[in-house]
């Protein structure tokens, strides 16, 4: 039965107008269907469906019509990516009928006051959760680091959900913010290398597809440094299962912990990577765009791609995408006037996968990322080679897959 603190019970009944009293039903209703006895106090909110390609003309009167209820959020709240880059987007090719739309949802997005920083790694500017401190985060990727490798609290929360947290400061109290279902039910044994992000990438998704949404606790994993980290890994898991939450042996804060193995757990052994790196790649030679930065870029990333150029120009598009902010840092450190040299182009606000790339002219898209190969695949229709950030880098530069 939850139960409402009378702050919470008066936000219900509407006495700090209609548009909290909105966001408290959601939560509410959430909490009752999945039993939580109490809702938190959420530190920071993501949100998603950002992307006008998903929500559309009705996704955008839902966000206007809600917010002139006098809705605002009442914690730190960025936005997951856009559909385009929301200054160079004429450049890159797409539409103005889109990106005026885009624009459109962005406005309102920022009408509740929310940060229209768009981004699915928030952690790399500035939104960074305390290990247990409870949030409200919703791009799947975002979920898994701020669950797995930062030790936070949150459930995969949807579009309409996580603004509603951000508005009323609270979320309901189920799934990972509970201390019993963040104990590990899947014990993944690794006994093959793993050496780079793509290969984290292909652990991802062997191990996501066997763990669906189990927690997954992965023993013998020496996690390669300086490849974008644990967050290939996290983003394969999310996409390929719905694993929300993995912990890593000696590696990831509650991995450790005393009885974090449930007695009952049953166990997966990966031996060989090369089934994932099959399934997720076509093989196809000629290379159309190198895509970069699935999930959003790191400034370490962009130095390692500059790094892998070597001063050489491309002959394929390469994007990297990344947030605005570390697009801005690249750029003071020379490093976006560097890839440009080479011909590529540092992307900020956006994703490929969510973009109207049917705009464009590309057909076969490279990426060294798993999540983005299926979600590039699936959502924007692009056929998709799979392999390591060298051979990407490599068929930039020569426009055909090494
Ligand atoms: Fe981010 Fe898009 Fe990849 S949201 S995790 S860049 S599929």
């Amino acid at each position: 039965m939850l139960e409402l603190s009378p702050e919470e019970q008066s936000m219900l009944g509407g006495d700090v107008g209609p548009g909290v009293r909105k966001a408290m039903e959601i939560v509410v209703a959430l909490g009752r269907i999945y039993g939580a006895r109490q809702l938190v106090p959420v530190e920071s909110v993501q949100v998603a469906g950002v992307s006008y390609r998903n929500l559309g003309e009705a996704g955008l009167e839902f966000l206007r019509d809600w917010s002139s209820q006098g809705a605002l959020v009442r914690v730190p709240t960025t936005l997951n990516p856009a559909g385009v880059d929301l200054e160079a987007w004429r450049d890159l090719g797409f539409s103005e009928t889109f990106a005026s739309r885009q624009s459109a949802v962005i406005d309102a997005y920022r009408r509740f006051g929310v940060s229209t920083t768009c981004t699915c790694t928030p952690y790399l500017v500035g939104n960074v959760p305390g290990q247990g401190e409870h949030v409200a985060w919703a791009e799947s990727s975002a979920v898994s680091y701020a669950n797995s490798v930062l030790g936070a609290r949150t459930n995969r929360e949807g579009g309409p959900s996580a603004l509603a947290a951000a508005i009323s400061g609270r979320t309901a109290a189920f799934g990972l913010h509970l201390d019993e279902n963040r104990r590990a039910t899947l014990r993944v044994i690794v006994k093959c290398q793993v050496r780079t992000f793509s290969d984290l990438g292909a652990l991802g998704y062997l191990a996501g597809k066997a763990a669906r949404n189990r927690v997954p606790i992965f023993v013998g994993l020496d996690v390669p440094r300086g490849v974008g980290g644990l967050k290939a890994l996290g983003a394969s898991l999310a996409a390929s299962g719905s694993v929300a939450l993995y912990h890593v042996a000696g590696v990831t804060p509650e991995a450790d912990e005393p009885g974090l193995l449930v007695a009952d757990h049953d166990t997966l052994v990966i031996d060989d990577l090369k089934p994932a790196y099959e399934a997720l790649g076509c093989h196809d030679r000629e290379i159309d765009l190198v895509w970069i930065g699935c999930p959003h870029a790191s400034i370490e990333e962009i130095e390692e791609t500059l790094r892998l150029l070597a001063g050489r120009p491309v002959r394929s598009a390469l994007w990297i995408t990344t947030s605005r902010d570390v697009r801005d840092q690249a750029a003071s450190a020379g490093l976006v006037a560097a890839v440009e040299t080479a011909g590529g182009r540092v992307v900020a606000d956006m994703c490929v996968a969510i973009a109207p790339m049917q705009e464009l002219s590309y057909r076969v898209v490279a990426t060294p990322s798993a999540k983005g190969a299926i979600y590039a695949r699936s959502h924007a229709g692009l056929r998709v080679r799979y392999g390591t950030v060298d051979q990407c880098i490599e068929s930039a530069v020569a426009g055909v897959w090494p």
